[in-house]
């Protein structure tokens, strides 16, 4: 579905592999990101793993029947209210992706923690997602109880009890569960009364200079495009303070690495707006909230396949510093999340850890770690401000695995 509405919340889609993420997705959007239009890919279309959704509200019934995605009332005559337009995000479900759900997790003002019905709860992704929502900080939460279509009563009950006991004394304690089946779009305008309740567009200040955190980038031409036909790279990400136009002189942090007489030195990129896109629209003015295309000046050789993910936008000089180094106050978890998980151990001077600060994702030795405290050398640097929040894994039985959360001192 294509609207004028620019989206003003991202919301992240988390759960289990399987539970229904897509499909939900699908029943409020009508659409999904494999489905982009020839057109719209040809365009500045960003496949972040995204779709809007417009939620509207029938002007005679009541709430939250009333609730719909719909244009049109039931009777096919009314037209609905918008009440606003919102940003799925969607997570991946499959355990070694669990550094793209947290660096998406860095664009998330809320989340739908979708479980299944049908299965013992919680599945492995259940509790891991559920986890790092609680580690970034994310606690406007709705619990979407999907595929009621496949259970009968007293397993939707029980299933529903597991919820309930598996979220106690969590960041979704008194997250609303909504029994659904996205399927056949059962309970919609339920959930739609959930999260127009518990993930409000926060509140922005719009004067803010413009910080965007990019998540992918893209050359966008076909192959064999001429030189004088070709469009600039593109940037795929959301925009999280200000506002940005079209025209706008931006730069990138941490930027390139470049040679510097023998010696290799991160510079950060300059370059200006030529054109945005927000909603699936061209639009003037990009708004924080939703998920934007940035077309750009840039050579598209630079921001070909998301070699700028992870990287920070916004006004040249106003930007965080880059660090290639930090010192960070740490948080372990008690123990591993996931099957045969066990205690986290300390972290040890020289140990490897992959470390996600706000959509970027880099790794870093331990040079140093002592009492809750850990100085780490990164292989990428980062540009991220003091208190960031960085979510902290380690290598273990083949993948990383996250042990806990630090926050970022200088
Ligand atoms: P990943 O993206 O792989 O993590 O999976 P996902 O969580 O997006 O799940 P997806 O939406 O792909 O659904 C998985 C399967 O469950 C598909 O075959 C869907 O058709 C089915 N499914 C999803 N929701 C429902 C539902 O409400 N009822 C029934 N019966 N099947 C459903």
């Amino acid at each position: 579905m294509t609207t004028n509405t620019q989206p003003e919340v991202n919301i992240g889609l988390v759960g289990h592999v399987d539970h229904g993420k897509t499909t939900l997705v699908q029943a409020l959007s009508g659409e999904w990101t494999d489905q982009h239009s020839e057109e719209m890919k040809r365009g500045i279309s960003i496949r972040l793993g995204y779709a809007d959704a417009t939620f509207r509200q029938c002007p005679e019934g009541e709430v939250p029947d009333a609730y719909t995605v719909e244009e049109t009332c039931g009777d096919h005559d009314t037209e609905t209210d918008v009440l606003r337009t919102v940003s799925f995000v969607d997570a991946p479900g499959h355990e070694t992706l669990m550094a793209t759900m947290l660096s998406g997790a860095a664009i998330m003002d809320g989340a739908v923690l979708v479980v299944s019905a049908n299965e013992d709860v919680p599945q492995a992704q259940t509790e891991e997602h559920l986890m790092a929502l609680d580690i970034i900080g994310i606690d406007n939460i709705v619990v979407a109880q999907n595929k009621i279509d496949l259970v009968d009563a007293e397993q939707a009950r029980e299933s529903y009890e597991q919820i309930q006991e598996f979220v106690e004394g969590t960041v979704a304690e008194d997250a609303p569960i909504v029994p659904i089946s996205a399927g056949q779009g059962v309970n919609m305008d339920l959930l739609i009364d959930a999260v127009e309740r518990e993930i409000p567009t926060p509140d922005r200040d719009p004067d803010a200079d413009a910080e965007m955190l990019v998540a992918r980038s893209f050359d966008i031409n076909r192959p064999g495009t001429t030189w004088d036909s070709l469009l600039g790279g593109v940037l795929g990400g959301s925009l999280v303070e200000g506002e940005l136009e079209a025209d706008d002189d931006i730069e990138l942090r941490p930027g390139r690495e470049v040679d510097e007489g023998g010696q290799s030195e991160w510079q950060p990129v300059e370059t200006t707006v030529r054109s945005l896109q927000a909603g699936g629209d061209t639009v003037e003015t990009a708004t924080p909230g939703g998920l934007l295309g940035v077309g750009t000046g840039l050579d598209p050789s630079i921001t070909k396949g998301d070699a700028l993910a992870g990287q920070v936008a916004g006004p040249p000089g106003t930007l965080p510093p880059t660090h290639e180094q930090f010192t960070m106050d740490v948080d372990l978890l008690d123990r591993i999340v996931g099957e045969n998980a066990g205690e986290v151990e300390e972290i040890s001077t020289g140990e490897p850890l992959m470390m996600t600060i706000g959509t970027a994702t880099t790794v870093g030795s331990v040079t140093s770690a002592r009492g809750g405290e850990a100085e780490v050398a990164l292989q990428r640097p980062v540009c991220a401000r003091e208190g960031a929040k960085i979510a902290i894994n380690r290598r273990l039985g083949g993948r990383w695995r996250l042990i806990g959360i630090g926050t970022l001192r200088e």
